[in-house]
């Protein structure tokens, strides 16, 4: 269920026309939903209830500053990936001690971050990754609160890009390699272990790979209690699917139920880093027909949103649901909707049967609230787009449309040169 609705022939965000939107604004426009943002978190943490639980917003979905508010304002927590993203929960005012920081690559300066403002947890993901933190704890006199993430070898069934619990994926450590690693966690002063985390990938549609990857860390946990390592939190990461076409992703409530079953007897705390499930159907990209153009068999719309407004279509093939905004009669048809960056993989939707569309329509990508704004870029010297929250008969203007000077904030043509003279060799 979301906000966007038809009203009156035209398209809505809650109470607001999203063709007043684009005028007030310009396009490519991103407007989010804070009604619907508000509702998917209700629903899914009331499908936990009973569960000693929090969950942790994966921020790199959407890290605008006002989703994160409105999330902490309602008691998420935030699963992080980089010091960026917990300067921006902070900011947003974000709790940093409901703060789990997951990531292959943390830097030493990364790691000090997150320990000095005290977050929740670090999941290592790397024997090497555990020795640096250990060393970054001792250097600052703290003790570094871990989780090992670990890869249960769990085919999540996505596409092979967010895929991330498999034997052959970066992420993570083994269950043997685990088993050795709280070992040596446990015997370390400056560490301080506290649970267990696995995410096996994202855009999952049924329940079952969440449940053997969970069948798979409990047994693990079962182990470590025997060995005396206690784990004060098990958590589950996110990945739990939504509808972008015809998929038919478990409901929130059967997720949380299955969750609250195959969690049964555990009597820590479970964490959960759903990114998608909250924002994906919370946002729509508005975008602007600039001209129609056939060539050969072949029909364009080209629009003013590109692949580096939205990289989904091109970067896994990913459907989006696009949309004629007003209510203007148009012929059906099949067509490929394309963006003005010079790549030929620059596409929202191919061979599309849809409304044939005009110059100057208004089009509306649906579902583009998870992994849209957050994965776009300046390619082609594109300045990205604004980003507006719309909240009832209210609109936010959270980010401003990026201008040409932004592009080129510190570059310089013709800097001063530092020189970097060779050492003088000897004899
Ligand atoms: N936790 C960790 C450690 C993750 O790596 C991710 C997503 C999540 C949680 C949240 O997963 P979600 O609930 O949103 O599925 N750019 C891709 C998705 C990449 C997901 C990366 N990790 C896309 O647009 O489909």
């Amino acid at each position: 269920m979301n906000h966007f609705q038809r009203t009156l022939g035209s398209l809505h965000a809650e109470k607001i026309p999203l063709d007043g939107l684009a005028r007030a604004y310009g396009t490519p426009l991103y407007v989010y939903s804070a009604a619907t943002l508000r509702r998917h978190w209700k629903v899914l943490d009331r499908s936990l209830s009973g569960l000693r639980h929090l969950v942790c917003y994966a921020t790199k979905a959407n890290a605008n500053l006002a989703i994160l508010d409105l999330l902490a304002r309602m008691g998420a927590g935030f699963d992080i990936v980089s010091g960026g993203e917990l300067y921006r929960v902070l900011k947003a005012g974000g709790d940093p001690h409901k703060v789990v920081f997951s990531g292959v690559g943390k830097t030493d300066e990364e790691i000090a971050f997150a320990l000095s403002q005290e977050v929740k947890c670090l999941n290592v993901e790397s024997g090497p990754e555990l020795a640096r933190v250990s060393v970054v704890a001792r250097r600052l006199g703290l003790r570094a609160p871990i989780a090992l993430r670990v890869n249960p070898d769990v085919d999540p069934k996505t596409h092979p890009y967010i895929a991330t619990g498999l034997k052959k994926s970066k992420f993570g450590v083994s269950v043997d390699d685990a088993r050795r690693l709280y070992g040596l966690a446990a015997g370390d002063p400056a560490l301080d272990v506290r649970g267990l985390a696995c995410h096996i990938g994202s855009q999952i549609t049924t329940v079952v790979p969440f449940l053997d990857a969970i069948a798979r860390v409990r047994k693990l946990a079962g182990e470590l209690s025997r060995a005396g390592i206690q784990l004060r939190h098990l958590d589950i990461g996110g990945g739990l699917g939504i509808q972008y076409k015809d998929e038919n992703p478990p409901h929130p409530d059967e997720y949380g139920a299955a969750v609250k079953g195959a969690m049964k007897g555990f009597r820590g705390e479970v964490i959960l880093e759903p990114g998608r499930v909250l924002v994906g159907n919370a946002g729509v990209l508005l975008t602007r027909v600039l001209y129609v153009k056939t060539s050969g068999r072949k029909r364009f719309a080209v629009v003013d949103a590109a692949m580096n407004d939205l990289v989904r279509p091109s970067l896994y093939g990913a459907h989006h649901d696009i949309e004629q905004v007003g209510a203007e009669p148009r012929p059906a048809g099949t067509v490929d909707v394309v963006g003005p960056v010079c790549e030929s993989s620059d596409f929202l939707a191919q061979g599309r049967k849809m409304p044939v569309p005009e110059a100057g329509d208004l089009l509306c990508v649906r579902s583009a609230g998870a992994y849209g704004f957050s994965m776009s870029s300046n390619y082609n010297a594109r300045p990205r787009s604004a980003e507006v929250l719309v909240d009832g008969e209210t609109a936010y203007l959270v980010r401003k449309r990026e201008t040409w000077p932004d592009l080129v904030r510190g570059e310089k043509a013709r800097p001063a040169g530092r020189r970097f003279p060779a050492p003088r060799r000897i004899g």
